[in-house]
């Protein structure tokens, strides 16, 4: 399925992303950087491709075996820890990930000080890396 082959790969791009960011941002606090453009456009990059992830993902679940076995026979699906992961964990601790992203995204901007941005961004975009790091079924990729 070529919807579930475009989130495979486009998964290694989120998570790359998305761990630079949270390092760029513990260390920009630690070390009390100046909050610049570039800080900004790794930010915004890191949310757009989440979204684009948030799109392909729902789309391929919708049409997924994972959703269908949900529907048709969801005891079954609750009771198998590996099916229960890809019909259920992994979809909503992604889709609280992304909000976790959005969030600190739209907090990130209300705020003027470089310190307040560093510490949104090591925050939410932290709390949605290890969401993401704990539900991705590591397994089924590579
Ligand atoms: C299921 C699909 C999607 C949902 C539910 C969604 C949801 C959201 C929400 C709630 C915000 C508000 C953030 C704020 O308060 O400022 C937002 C902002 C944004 N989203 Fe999405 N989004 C989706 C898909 C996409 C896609 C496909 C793209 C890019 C191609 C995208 C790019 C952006 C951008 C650029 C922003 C604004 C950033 C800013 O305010 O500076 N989103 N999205
Ligand atoms: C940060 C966002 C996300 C990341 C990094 C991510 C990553 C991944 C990865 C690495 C896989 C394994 C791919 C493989 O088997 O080769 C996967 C599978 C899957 N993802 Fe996501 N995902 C995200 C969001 C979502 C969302 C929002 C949904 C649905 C609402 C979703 C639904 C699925 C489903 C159904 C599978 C199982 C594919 C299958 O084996 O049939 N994902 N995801």
């Amino acid at each position: 399925m070529i919807m579930k082959t475009i989130h495979s790969y486009w998964a290694y791009i989120v998570l790359a992303l998305l761990t630079f960011t949270v390092i760029n941002a513990v260390i920009g606090m630690v070390k009390k950087k100046e909050f610049t453009h570039k800080e900004f456009r790794l930010g915004l990059l890191t949310l757009i491709t989440s979204h684009i992830q948030l799109l392909i993902g729902l789309g391929w679940y919708f049409m997924s075996p994972w959703y269908k076995a949900l529907k048709s026979n969801g005891g079954e699906v609750m009771k198998d820890a590996g099916a229960r992961l890809l019909a259920l964990e992994h979809p909503i601790a992604m889709i609280a990930a992304i909000v976790f992203i959005t969030i600190g995204w739209s907090k990130h901007k209300k705020q003027v000080k470089s310190e307040s941005k560093f510490k949104t961004f090591s925050i939410f975009y932290g709390i949605a890396l290890l969401l993401v790091l704990t539900r991705i079924p590591w397994s089924n990729w590579f």
